[in-house]
């Protein structure tokens, strides 16, 4: 993945007690080993790896950061895109002549998913196969397991369950994910997420706000609803609380400071969301709306269920809001028959747009999706040149725009610090991240203002302004 929004936080410390790195066992529960698991792809694999994480400790495992500590050795998969799926098999291949005791493998997630009972016969030593849509079994599986099964699979995606669990494991101790509607209806052409995740399923929304109420509780002052199309979040419960409804109980709870959401699907994205943005200063004013291509041919062929033209709509409902709302996107470069025009569009609607943020993909052909048999394939080289134009206009168009924020004062929720002395690091609440030097202690976890003084394409700089 290209990204042009988000820095990484290299010379920063983690902002996360050592005890959320290795979890200890949980008392009163039999010891049963060590686990390590290591999480590829998006925010949803990375919150249900919490979950499974919570339910292992749970079971009484220990959690380790190394593969060679561990007794189970677990990976939670990506594969949207080839290179994800292959890195999963490449890790396992490390396990056919590793010496000292065998140990117990499990690949979990989409590749699981997808690839089903076939990872046996290609890594036979691997004995946990389960997609996500199978993860409330997973106390079952593990008890197969524990009693000395070799082979234990969690493969149905025909579920209407959720994957909801008192015992998460969650890493941040600041900002909580909380999934509110697991899997996807859409059915855009090169996706394998509707294969791998299932069909979509609501929570109720008592029982989101329950969990919020707790992690408020807790200490978690921000809170980050996810989904694959996070706004097409339908109640199950008779409340049937609307999307955005549910956003402004959520900001309403004693405690917590921010509500964010991700990913918004542009088909269901409604003025009520941006009017409650707008009304609750709590909801972040920062939208991840993927467009994937700026040409209606293009959007067609992806089965977006939007045109260009349609898609602007949405932007200019957004940027009609009261508050300045930052908008982000996702886009594919190279789709099968791709034109050199129809990538000109896309470029225009980047051009048109200014986006804050933008996470760029070279096409990637995924089994069973119906662009996998399209024609006109785009050769990989061509993909790559497309690509690198595309980051370079968005790196002048967001160096642009950063550079409008210096002078300002910009609330900012302190994440990281950095091993440099004085140096913290943290998000605004329109998701930019924001660089800056104050000489007070233990600013982690706090809300502070912060003066920006200067600017790059990918970050704010700032001193702490008291
Ligand atoms: N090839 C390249 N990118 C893809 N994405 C999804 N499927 C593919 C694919 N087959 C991208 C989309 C989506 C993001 C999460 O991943 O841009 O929004
Ligand atoms: Fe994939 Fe489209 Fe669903 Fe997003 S909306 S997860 S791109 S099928």
């Amino acid at each position: 993945m290209q990204k042009a929004f988000d820095i990484g936080l290299d010379s920063l410390v983690a902002g996360r007690p050592a005890a959320a790195a290795e979890a200890e066992f949980v008392t009163g529960v039999p010891k049963r080993g060590t686990f390590y698991l290591e999480t590829f792809g998006c925010q949803m694999n990375e919150h249900d790896s919490e979950k499974v994480a919570g339910v292992l400790l749970s079971r009484g495992y220990r959690q380790v950061e190394s593969v060679e500590a561990a007794s189970f050795v677990l990976y939670n998969t990506c594969s949207i895109r080839e290179k994800a799926a292959q890195k999963v098999f490449s890790r396992l291949g490390e396990f056919r002549d590793m010496p000292g005791e065998p140990k117990k493998i499990g690949v979990l997630g989409c590749v699981a998913q997808q690839e089903g009972e076939k990872i046996f016969h290609r890594t036979p030593w691997v004995s946990l196969v389960c997609g996500s849509a199978s993860y409330s079994k997973l106390p079952e599986l593990l008890s197969q397991l524990e009693a000395g099964e070799k082979r234990v699979t969690g493969l149905d995606t025909d579920t209407d369950e959720t994957f909801e669990t008192e015992l998460t494991r969650r890493d941040n101790p600041w900002r909580a994910y909380l999934t509110i509607i697991e899997g996807c209806d859409k059915a855009c052409s090169y996706c394998v997420v509707p294969y791998t995740r299932g069909p979509e399923r609501s929570r109720s929304s008592d029982s989101v706000l329950r969990e919020l109420r707790q992690l408020a509780e807790l200490g978690y002052t921000e809170v980050q609803f996810l989904g694959q199309t996070v706004n097409s979040y339908a109640d199950p419960s008779p409340r049937k609380l609307k999307f955005s409804e549910l956003l402004c109980a959520a900001a309403e709870m004693p405690g917590t400071r921010r509500v964010r959401f991700t990913t918004s699907h542009p088909r269901d994205f409604s003025p009520d969301i941006v009017e409650a943005i707008d009304r609750d200063e709590r909801i972040c004013n920062h939208v991840h709306l993927p467009v994937q291509s700026g040409s209606t041919r293009v959007l067609r062929a992806m089965q977006r269920t939007y045109s260009r033209e349609e898609y602007l709509e949405k932007i200019a409902m957004v940027r009609g809001a009261k508050r300045p709302i930052s908008v982000t996107t996702d886009i594919i470069v190279g789709f099968p028959g791709e034109t050199e025009k129809e990538f000109e569009e896309t470029l225009s609607l980047l051009e048109e747009v200014k986006y804050d943020g933008v996470f760029s993909f070279k096409y990637s052909p995924r089994p069973n999706t119906p662009a996998q048999s399209m024609s006109d394939a785009i050769p990989e080289e061509e993909k790559s040149r497309r690509l690198a134009i595309l980051l370079e206009l968005q790196r002048k168009i967001q160096a642009a725009a950063n550079e409008k924020w210096i002078g300002q004062i910009l609330e900012v929720h302190v994440e990281g610090k950095s091993r440099k002395e004085n140096q913290w690091s943290g998000h605004t609440s329109c998701h930019r991240v924001v660089n800056f030097s104050s000489a007070q202690p233990d600013l982690l976890g706090n809300y502070v203002q912060v003066k920006v003084t200067g600017a790059s394409p990918n970050c704010l700089i700032g001193d702490h302004a008291c």
